[in-house]
């Protein structure tokens, strides 16, 4: 029987700094509004970086910080809904640019919960001998999909990426992984792709118009709570713990008040539950490693924590992991 175990981390933020006073310049909103209801306080926007290229700068810090020889990586998977390219997928140009030979590689679509579809997935991997070390990575350029003159999102998103290597080893680190979906809620959160247009189907009357994120949040936010609390639950009754056996939560970073209710309904001690989104903003597939990797370079994680990532996302999807921080 084989393990697997996060033994690096890396993320990666561009450079500009948007606030939420830049955003009250060209849409009406307030910083008021947004701290207030989301506990965003500032994003993160690329101003020419590419998906592909975050990815890359999060997965050589993730590398460096595994300490292993770059060509030991077997795996990509990358997690985004904001490729630069249908196909080629990003993990293949992310392969590329490492010069990584003849492995396997491949973008998978799970909306926010990307990251822990792709945990699950590396880890599979490793548990069945097809892979001794995976690379696995959440990066989002949402500025792109995001409509700046729709105040109901643009205040939300922002850009980055993060990155684990998931290895081979005789040491329990990925305790359990948890995922679901329900499809008929699709709906609700909305990314369109290219919509069919062609000789024989010219009478398309969208098909000419911008594909931009679209989002109920309200409804978002109900399913957001239960299914972030219920991914929790499904985790300490499966491998007999209680939430007071855990040392950190690592939510999806979408709403502080999203957090803070499912913190109170589970009774979490002060601080279990990490947040970083007031610097960030929503970052979709991100988010949980660049909360990841900002703990671990505070410090926060010692050897023996027990953690649990929980996100949701478009799809909608949802999914949580549990790990030992076996370094
Ligand atoms: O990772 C993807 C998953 N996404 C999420 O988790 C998002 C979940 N949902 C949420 O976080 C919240 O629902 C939002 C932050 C999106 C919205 O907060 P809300 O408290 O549900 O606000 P609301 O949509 O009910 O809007 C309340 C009011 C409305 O005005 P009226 O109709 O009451 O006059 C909105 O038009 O706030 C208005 N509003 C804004 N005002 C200023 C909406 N966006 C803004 C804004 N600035 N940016």
């Amino acid at each position: 029987m084989y393990y697997s175990e996060i033994a690096g981390v890396g993320s990666y933020v561009p450079e500009k700094m948007v606030s939420n006073v830049d955003l009250e310049a060209f849409i009406d909103t307030t910083d008021q509004w947004i701290t207030t209801r989301t506990g965003i306080a500032q994003r993160r926007i690329s101003t020419g970086e590419k998906a592909s290229q975050m990815a890359v700068k999060a997965a050589v810090k993730a590398i460096k910080h595994a300490a292993i020889p770059i060509e030991d990586i077997d795996l990509v998977i990358l997690a985004t809904i904001t490729p630069d390219f249908f196909t080629p997928s990003t993990a293949s140009l992310v392969q590329a640019e490492l010069k990584l030979k003849n492995i396997t590689s491949f973008d998978i679509s799970a909306g926010c919960t990307g990251f822990i579809y792709g945990i699950q997935i590396a880890d599979q991997f490793i548990k069945s001998g097809k892979s001794n070390c995976a690379l696995v990575i959440g990066a989002e350029i949402l500025s792109k999909v995001v409509n700046w003159q729709d105040r109901n999102t643009c205040v939300l998103f922002g850009d980055g990426a993060g990155a684990v290597i998931l290895k081979r080893s005789n040491r329990e680190g990925i305790l359990y992984t948890y995922t679901g979906s329900s499809g008929d809620l699709e709906g609700l959160l909305t990314l369109p792709a290219i919509p069919l247009k062609n000789p024989f189907y010219i009478d398309n009357p969208i098909s000419d118009q911008p594909s931009y994120i679209y989002m109920n949040g309200k409804e978002i936010f109900k399913f957001a709570t239960n299914i972030m609390l219920q991914s929790i639950e499904r985790v300490l009754k499966e491998t007999k713990l209680t939430i007071a056996d855990i040392d950190f939560i690592i939510p999806h970073q979408a709403n502080f008040r999203i957090i803070d209710y499912v913190a109170k309904k589970i009774k979490a001690k002060t601080g279990q539950f990490y947040k970083n989104l007031d610097r960030f903003g929503n970052t979709s597939a991100a988010s949980i490693p660049l909360a990841l990797d900002e703990m671990v370079a505070k410090g926060m994680l010692q050897k023996g924590n027990r953690v649990i990532m929980v996100g949701f996302g478009g799809g909608l999807t949802w999914g949580s992991i549990l790990f030992n921080w076996v370094r």
